[in-house]
């Protein structure tokens, strides 16, 4: 299986020491860090804003890879793109004026992703698609950390493997929620390219590193 990406979310990190989380991931091999912001209004839990970004940023030199479930987002890009953030990812579904909020993110030099929930059709990509960097796949309902895996995203996921690689579009496509060492293999078959995980990587079983050599060795079946 071609490189498959893996990216932690520190969602479920020790928010007590999320610089030294950060670089235990670093560490073990993860590719880029997904930094969950909520804002307790388009998902019930309020999270991180872009101070935390900026406090991560000299803590890493991976991608920080921002997932804005926020409300307005256009409030919000300038403020994490001056923190520190190298992928901006916004939710369709708060954005009545998407191509303009993916502009604004593109204009600051910041890669520009858009993630869609489970219940959100792909065709509402269409007219974006083809300028996006990232296209998020939601496998969960998002709010909460350490949700169950939805394998009814699988098909979508597919799905949107074919949109791609058959229009030769450059956008990765990125996976989110419920993704472990047994669902991993499933979701890159499917076409994932980018993992986020979050309850699977930092939890109190054991440690990044262990986690994160599980979550790789399941990747190598192919
Ligand atoms: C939406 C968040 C979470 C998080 C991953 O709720 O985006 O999906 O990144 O969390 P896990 O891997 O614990 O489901
Ligand atoms: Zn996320």
């Amino acid at each position: 299986m071609n490189e498959i990406k893996i990216a932690p979310s520190i969602l479920s990190a020790d928010f007590a020491r999320l610089g030294e989380q950060v670089t235990e991931a670093t560490q073990a091999g993860a590719h880029y860090i997904h930094v969950d912001v909520m804002d307790g209004h388009f998902v019930p839990n309020i999270t991180i804003g872009a101070g935390i970004v900026k406090a991560l940023r000299p803590w890493t030199d991976l991608p920080l890879d921002v997932h804005l479930m926020v409300e307005e987002p256009e409030r919000q890009i300038p403020l994490f793109a001056q923190a520190g953030a190298d992928i901006i990812t916004i939710h369709i579904e708060a954005c009545p004026h998407l191509h303009r909020a993916v502009q604004q993110i593109k204009d600051l030099k910041v890669k520009a992703g858009v993630a869609l929930n489970p219940g959100t059709p792909l065709n509402l990509l269409d007219e974006v698609l083809p300028s996006l960097d990232v296209v998020l796949l939601l496998t969960v309902n998002p709010g909460y950390g350490g949700q169950p895996f939805l394998e009814e995203m699988l098909p979508k996921i597919a799905r949107l493997r074919k949109r791609l690689d058959e229009g030769g579009l450059k956008a990765e496509l990125e996976v989110d929620g419920g993704i472990d060492a047994e669902r991993a293999p499933r979701v890159a078959r499917a076409g994932g390219r980018v993992l986020v995980a979050g309850a699977a990587i930092f939890n109190s079983r054991e440690s990044v590193g262990e986690a994160m050599a599980r979550l790789r060795a399941s990747l190598k079946g192919g």
